[in-house]
């Protein structure tokens, strides 16, 4: 608590000001106006200094981090959906309050995936890049050709929140045949219809959208042998989270043509994108944009500084994960 008794929270990043303004308004409120990332050091810094801590999905929260010595952070009220930046065992077993910021930010990353499936489809990235660097001499009937995404069939796997938004956009927008695989969803919905194998998901798949959480389970789950059973025509489209998939080998799989391109938005080692990648031109590469719009952004600082809100007047949170 400050001298003011008010719980000290800290926002390791820039966000919306609306709710920087609020968050000031109610708390004892430290934030980071130039927007410098943390180094483990300064986080150890919060966890000794604050009560609470607002994290977004770059600041890695290690088990080293929240055991600090001295710790005074009681919750971790994470900005964003998916929340493997923080180790939720390390927490559990520490009793450090974790949420995360859920619904907010469906549409946006549905958005984003078809987004990412259609510059895929209809190759907008190397087209955009073509016209810019000065080489288009003009229309002709066989340039630049891409394949159709209307009328096609779209594979998600994983069948969540923002699958089902994914689902409205593709069947009811585009016209899609939409199928899916999800352990926990035996049932179909939104006209998509469910496959009992990730493996039939795959291989009949025009695209192929990933939509599960990174867990120690889905680590790699696209991996060669997964790429091999898709078609040689199919496209990867991944808003979900950079491990779900092996990147070597999907680098791998798209050289030898096995699929025929990728749409991603999150990769293994972010901020760092492989050069094989980088230089591939039938893959969509785009620097984690899924939430990035403004009315989402301002909307997820709101739902963690609701939890916050909960947490601090003593009612449950809204959005626990632990
Ligand atoms: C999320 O909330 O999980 C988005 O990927 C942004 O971090």
């Amino acid at each position: 608590m400050s001298p003011a008794g008010k719980p000290a929270i800290v926002v390791t990043r820039k966000i919306a000001p609306a709710v920087e303004a609020e968050i000031t308004a109610e708390f004892d409120a430290r934030l980071n106006p130039d927007d410098t990332p943390m180094s483990v050091e300064a986080l150890k810094e919060v966890m000794r200094t604050a009560d609470a801590i607002l994290p977004c999905v770059a600041d890695k929260i290690t088990a080293e981090i929240i055991n600090t010595p001295g710790r005074k952070v009681r919750l971790i009220a994470n900005y964003g959906v998916g929340f493997n930046n923080i180790d939720i065992a390390a927490a559990k077993a520490a009793g450090v309050a974790v949420s995360n910021t859920p619904e907010v930010l469906t549409e946006a990353t549905a958005d984003l995936a078809m987004t990412l499936l259609l510059m895929t489809a209809r190759r907008a990235g190397e087209g955009e890049r073509h016209l810019r660097g000065g080489h288009w001499t003009g229309w002709r009937p066989t340039h630049m050709m891409g394949t159709m995404a209307t009328g096609k069939t779209l594979g998600l796997v994983g069948f969540g929140r923002i699958a089902r938004a994914v689902t409205k956009k593709a069947h009811d927008g585009f016209g899609m045949k939409v199928i899916f695989h999800d352990p926990m969803v035996p049932a179909g919905s939104l006209g998509a219809e469910p496959r009992s194998t990730l493996e039939q998901v795959l291989g009949e798949s025009d695209f192929v959208s990933l939509h599960c959480p990174a867990l120690p389970e889905t680590r790699h789950l696209m991996n060669a042998q997964r790429f091999s059973q898709m078609k040689k025509s199919g496209i990867l489209i991944n808003t979900a989270r950079g491990d779900v998939v092996d990147e070597a080998a999907l680098v791998a799989s798209l050289k030898k043509g096995e699929i025929a391109g990728a749409g991603l938005d999150v990769y293994e080692r972010e901020p760092a994108v492989t050069s094989e990648l980088l230089s591939m031109e039938n893959v969509v590469l785009l620097p984690h944009l899924g939430s990035a719009t403004l009315e989402t952004r301002e909307a997820m600082g709101r739902r963690a500084l609701e939890n916050v809100r909960l947490f601090f007047s003593g009612a449950p949170l809204r959005d626990r994960v632990v």
